[in-house]
């Protein structure tokens, strides 16, 4: 055990793997012309952009035992609360580790499941230049994937994914519908998982973290505008009643991707009772805030997308996220 796994409980899961179909055509197109200027414009980024995980990033880096990602405690779900204001210096320390190692585990179960998500768009859109971004997507998620690996590893405290997120990653990923999967990968979990990592970007106290971070944002920026550039076109042509499932998968996937963000599964590891933390949890102000923000970038998308429908803005107000609707998406 290194000195900053001696910080935290270890979490014991028996690792499970997870089988899905994936239903994806393998289109062999006789088209080789490069047809639209935008994807193409993301292709050649992606192109320039490519990095090594292993050599590029400094891994001898020590992270803080008492907070590895160096991030102010406000990030804490349970900050404010009295659980925290009762908490000695070793308990917000556990809290700190699991909390962080939670996140670090789901976001890298995400990464796995772009990866997937990426081969799938590669295979099948009808485009070359979409389909080359796709291409190129499937690297920088492994890069992503190997990575966050390291960082749990470096953390010694990992969890399996949170059945929410579970859920979503698999309608995500057996989805007939080639547009749906594109909308709850490149929409949906990276859209959250963008803002995650600009908040770690913006306040870690730890450069080579803020570093690590800032790389894998700058490559989902560009899996975030190519999902946008080409579901906006897809989602212009449908039919009412393709779109209404489309509506539908969204207000599912926001309302299971905000109960997700509460980390249920990190109190019981902690000796902690899980329902009464749960509860604090959806009832803290602190909590509420941070969950909120998350879906910053996402709400606007969904709009520039042409969803934000009555029942898709119902969603967000009940998530009290709909006032995000009229910010400008950077
Ligand atoms: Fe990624
Ligand atoms: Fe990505």
């Amino acid at each position: 055990m290194n000195e900053i796994a001696e910080h935290a409980t270890p979490v014991a899961f028996e690792p499970q793997d997870v089988r899905w179909t994936m239903p994806v055509d393998a289109l062999m197109s006789d088209d080789y012309e490069m047809r639209d200027e935008a994807l193409n414009r993301l292709y050649e980024k992606a192109k320039a952009a490519q990095w090594d995980v292993a050599k590029d990033v400094d891994w001898s880096s020590e992270l803080d035992p008492d907070n590895p990602l160096g991030m102010p405690d406000p990030t804490l779900l349970i900050y404010g609360t009295d659980l925290w204001g009762k908490l000695d210096d070793k308990g917000r320390r556990e809290v700190r580790h699991h909390a962080q190692g939670w996140l670090l585990s789901q976001i890298l179960h995400g990464e796995q499941a772009a990866v997937i998500c990426a081969s799938k768009l590669a295979s099948a859109e009808e485009g070359l230049s979409a389909r080359l971004c796709a291409a190129t997507q499937v690297m920088d998620e492994a890069r992503h994937v190997e990575a966050y690996a390291r960082l749990v590893e470096k953390l010694e405290v990992r969890y399996p994914m949170s059945r929410s997120l579970r859920s979503l990653l698999e309608d995500t990923i057996t989805s007939s519908a080639l547009d749906m999967t594109n909308l709850g990968m490149q929409v949906l979990v990276e859209g959250i998982a963008l803002s995650i990592f600009q908040s770690v970007v913006a306040y870690s106290s730890d450069p080579f973290i803020k570093d690590l971070f800032a790389r894998i944002q700058r490559d989902e920026s560009r899996h975030f505008a190519v999902g946008r550039i080409t579901l906006c076109r897809v989602y212009a042509d449908m039919s009412a009643r393709e779109l209404r499932e489309r509506e539908q998968f969204i207000c599912e996937g926001a309302s299971v991707l905000y109960e997700h963000l509460c980390a249920d599964d990190i109190w019981e590891p902690m000796g902690l009772s899980r329902r009464d933390c749960s509860e604090m949890v959806r009832q803290s102000p602190v909590s509420s805030s941070i969950r909120r923000s998350i879906f910053r970038r996402l709400v606007p998308t969904i709009r520039e997308m042409g969803l934000l429908t009555p029942t898709v803005q119902s969603t967000f107000e009940k998530l009290n996220v709909l006032d995000y609707a009229a910010m400008p998406l950077n």
